[in-house]
């Protein structure tokens, strides 16, 4: 198993944490016999069909077909990797993981910077609640910030003067060297020595879900230009990487599963303000895929809101097109009357706000309604690049399902297909091909390469099964060698692995086999933690439990499957002797083809 982590590091991981346990810091479960029941996380469902199998500590969906052990549950919740599953599930129970070492220095570096912006962080919060703060304080509440808020989101001051900060950080003997990494203070040009970076600001730390300092904005209260200044990038900041209020908004944006995107500081802290706790602030840049993978974490749908300025900005900017290519459900707000997230929360309130966010249109049809609205749809010219428009941003997602949904969804699409006198057949033949998600390889995150051939459309997120009579043969044992160990005795005297001829049939097999060698008997646990990050197998080895159990005898079955794959294999072995016959005969090598024909003819 190629994995970041030792086996017995995931051994341990394995035997400390409880399935139970874990959903249920995610889902609300319910005891149903010996079993939890729950409502499905990964599919629409009004009945619960979502079941977590404490004894075999897995769980699975009747509904979607979804399953696997606790690791394939935070990969597909969290919608991370395998590696970061473990992480997770690691830290939920204290358990440390270690990575190789090599990258220790640059750690080091890391958590000393987040330990000086911590202190400095502190510093500043001092200054604004002490009387040097007095009129910045003034401000915040003027602008009707909360003390609350101000302390939630550790607001902070830096006074007027060079050497405010420097002067703090040499009696606590700081390095200068550390402070000026960090941003925090700036080498003069001509004279040698340093001063504050900020200076008469009102400090926003900008913090990481950890609530760990990554750097800080800073708000001129005069006129001072410019109005905001930021920490320069560092080791540990760097704009397009971080969510302003994230740790704070984390917790409600989990509940609500959908999270709005404002651009400013105070905006995000005006929404918390009014108590609409699922918004943070992408700091007045456009967003990044890491960031829509960080919230994609969390939330099914992010809402983006725009004052009608930043809005056209957004229409053109190909910033908005991440959604469709990291499948995150995007939709736009946008404020009329000159007003930005924090004024209008002010004017109208939270409702008026929540009015809003319900009003929001997906990003594809709100990119391509701006897009058309710039032309005149009456002339053959626009309405040809309208269409164009139209497949750039469907070529944008990532898989073949994805772009279905999204025509399936786009009521725009209809609208303008018909508009354009294009029928949506003719749309998607225009469509450069994808492959199908779920192939191997051609995992979420990288890029799936220009397919050749015929869209999959009907591509499902799990592994095709291979179909036919062969494949049914090859599940059948599985099926049934799943159910004890003692029927994989059988299957080894049989043939073992050469009776699966197809890839993944064979390598579950192979992990049943030599635990079963190992140990002499199977723990279905212990399989799990064999196919390591392969998910997709692993949700195919719970769905072969569970239809194993389901089907009759099980000794027929088992001697039924061996006789037709035994019988399969000599086919397969029978073609592979003719094709070998026929290439010794091309190469006129007698004694070779004497000798195949001997054995040929032994065997039908
Ligand atoms: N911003 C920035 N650097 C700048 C200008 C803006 O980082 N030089 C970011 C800040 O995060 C800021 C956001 O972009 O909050 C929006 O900028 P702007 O609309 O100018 O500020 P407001 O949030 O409206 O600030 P305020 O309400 O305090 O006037
Ligand atoms: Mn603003």
């Amino acid at each position: 198993m190629a994995s970041r982590y030792r086996d017995d590091l995931l051994r341990r991981i394995q035997s400390v944490s409880d399935i139970v346990d874990v959903v249920s810091q995610y889902l609300p479960l319910r005891k149903a016999g010996k079993s939890f029941k729950a409502l499905c996380p990964f599919h629409q469902e009004k009945t619960p069909s979502f079941i977590v199998n404490p004894e075999l500590q897995i769980f699975k969906c009747f509904g979607c077909g979804k399953g696997g052990d606790v690791f394939s549950f935070i990969m597909a919740y969290e919608r991370v990797s395998f590696p970061e599953a473990v992480r997770i599930v690691a830290e939920k129970y204290g358990i440390e993981v270690k990575e190789t070492e090599k990258d220790t220095r640059a750690e080091e570096e890391k958590s000393a910077l987040f330990r000086v912006n911590r202190w400095a962080a502190r510093i500043f919060k001092s200054y604004l609640w002490s009387e040097p703060g007095a009129r910045a304080l003034g401000y915040l509440t003027a602008r009707g910030f909360s003390k609350q808020i101000i302390e939630d989101f550790s607001l902070g001051y830096a006074p007027p003067g060079w050497e405010n900060l420097l002067r703090e950080a040499k009696k606590r003997d700081i390095s200068i060297n550390l402070l000026e990494k960090a941003g925090l203070i700036t080498g003069r040009s001509e004279k040698s020595g340093h001063y504050d970076r900020f200076r008469n600001r009102l400090i926003f730390p900008i913090q990481d879900a950890k609530k760990q300092v990554l750097g800080f904005g800073g708000r001129a209260l005069g006129e001072d230009e410019p109005k905001y200044l930021n920490s320069p990038e560092t080791a540990i900041f760097s704009k397009g990487s971080c969510l302003y209020g994230f740790p704070q908004a984390r917790e409600a944006i989990l509940a609500e599963r959908r999270v709005a995107l404002v651009e400013g500081y105070t905006d995000c802290l005006m929404a918390h303000e009014k108590g609409i706790k699922w918004v943070v602030a992408t700091l007045g840049t456009a967003l990044t895929p890491f960031q829509v993978r960080r919230l994609r974490r969390y939330a099914d749908e992010a809402v983006l809101v725009f004052d009608a300025d930043s809005a056209g900005v957004a229409a053109s900017d190909r910033g908005l097109d991440i959604f469709l290519a990291e499948e995150m459900e995007g939709k736009v707000a946008v404020l009329t009357g000159g007003l930005d997230p924090c004024d209008f929360l002010q004017k109208e309130g939270a409702e008026g706000f929540l009015k809003l966010i319900s009003e929001a249109r997906e990003v594809f049809d709100w990119k391509l309604e701006s897009f058309a609205a710039r032309l005149d749809l009456d002339t053959a010219r626009a309405r040809n690049e309208v269409l164009q428009e139209m497949v750039r941003l469907l070529e944008e997602t990532k898989s073949a399902l994805s772009r279905e949904m999204l025509i399936a969804r786009s009521r725009f699409i209809q609208g303008i297909c018909d508009r354009l006198g294009v029928s949506e057949e003719a749309l998607r033949q225009r469509l450069r091909p994808r492959l199908p998600a779920g192939r191997r390889g051609g995992r979420r995150g990288s890029e799936a390469p220009p397919a050749t051939g015929r869209d999959a459309t009907a591509a499902s997120p799990s592994r095709p099964l291979p179909q036919g009579r062969l494949a049914g043969l090859q599940r059948e044992l599985l099926e049934v060698m799943l159910q004890g160990e003692a029927f994989t005795k059988s299957v080894v005297a049989a043939g073992g692995v050469s009776l699966f001829p197809d890839k993944d049939y064979q390598n579950l097999a192979e992990a049943i086999i030599r635990l079963y060698q190992e140990k002499g008997l199977l723990v279905f646990s212990d399989l799990m933690l064999a196919l390591g990050e392969d998910a997709e197998l692993k949700e195919m080895a719970v769905d072969m439990l569970e239809k194993g159990r389901k089907k009759g005898s099980l000794k027929r079955r088992l001697d039924d499957c061996l006789l037709g794959l035994r019988k399969e294999k000599e086919k397969r072995e029978t073609a592979a002797l003719k094709k070998r016959l026929i290439a010794s005969a091309k190469a006129a090598d007698e004694e070779e083809e004497k000798r195949l024909l001997r054995e040929y003819q032994k065997r039908i």
